[in-house]
């Protein structure tokens, strides 16, 4: 068998992700773990039967998207799994948050992520699966988290392409599209570990929505929604006319937002 990438592996999702790769796929020669945080990587082979290494890599900078293609061209390997997790949010109005973090996080949730899939392609198995962490704020436009929202809209909108794309190849596009998750993630969002408002009600356990995405790729899928509230959010975003809803939108999300 071949190997397994995660980026966003040491917190969250990814680190979810690796876990359960680890035990429902013990054949895969080695998963490869990618975040900044080093020792956080390292402890997930306590926690693995399968080979985990650790690469420590900061995405947002081109050197460690290079560094990641000459570790897979000079070492041959064959991908099974591709799963991108590495990806932020910022609250805020996007006239109050600091260019700087919007323009990261544009660069880490799309850039990134589009370089990591193209760079792993040539090196994916047939029946090979890729899974993208795209979120519900992908389906409607979201007043106080606007940045954010576009760029998850950019993952679902090119994890739908390439998995018509990658038909003769047989390797599935799953772009990943959970409601609030119970992670570090609104920490570095809104510098408060526990959210308040609406959301809160939605949060879901990430290892909940990694074992559904899991089973949704294995059956084809090119979209995974966890949970009903999620379902019924997207259902909504198709039927009802956007200029309805984003004012809705706009009293759920910015109420958890500085204006
Ligand atoms: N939590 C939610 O409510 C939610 C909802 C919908 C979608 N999502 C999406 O799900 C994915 C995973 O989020 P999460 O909830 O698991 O958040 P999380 O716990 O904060 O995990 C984010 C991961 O991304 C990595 N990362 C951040 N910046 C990076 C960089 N510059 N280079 C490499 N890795 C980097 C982090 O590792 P290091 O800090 O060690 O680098 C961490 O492993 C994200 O794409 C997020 O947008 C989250």
């Amino acid at each position: 068998m071949g190997i397994a990438i995660v980026t966003g592996a040491s917190s969250g999702l990814g680190w979810e992700f690796v876990q359960q790769l680890s035990r429902n796929y013990p054949h895969l020669e080695e998963i490869w773990a990618v975040a900044r945080r080093k020792e956080r990587l390292e402890r997930l082979q306590e926690k693995c039967n399968v080979k985990i290494r650790p690469v420590c890599l900061d995405l947002t900078e081109e050197a460690a998207l290079k560094e990641l293609e000459s570790m897979l061209c000079r070492e041959r390997k064959k991908v099974c799994f591709l799963i991108n997790c590495a990806g932020f949010g910022k609250t805020g109005g996007a006239g109050q948050i600091k260019w700087q973090s919007q323009a990261e996080m544009c660069r880490l949730n799309t850039e990134a992520l589009t370089a990591v899939t193209c760079i792993a392609l040539p090196y994916m198995v047939q029946r090979g699966r890729i899974l993208e962490a795209s979120s519900s704020a992908a389906f409607l436009p979201q007043p106080g988290f606007a940045a954010y929202a576009a760029s998850k809209s950019y993952v679902l909108s090119f994890s739908r392409a390439l998995h018509q794309e990658m038909k003769p190849r047989r390797i599935t596009v799953t772009a990943v599209c959970p409601g609030p998750m119970r992670t570090e993630f609104f920490l570095r969002a809104s510098g408060k570990a526990e959210l308040s408002g609406i959301k809160r009600y939605f949060m879901a356990k990430p290892g909940k929505v990694a074992a559904k995405a899991l089973r949704d790729a294995s059956r084809g899928k090119d979209i995974s929604v966890y949970g009903i509230s999620m379902k019924l959010l997207r259902a909504a975003s198709k039927a009802l006319p956007h200029a309805l809803l984003l004012p809705l939108v706009r009293l759920v999300s910015w109420e958890n937002t500085e204006k």
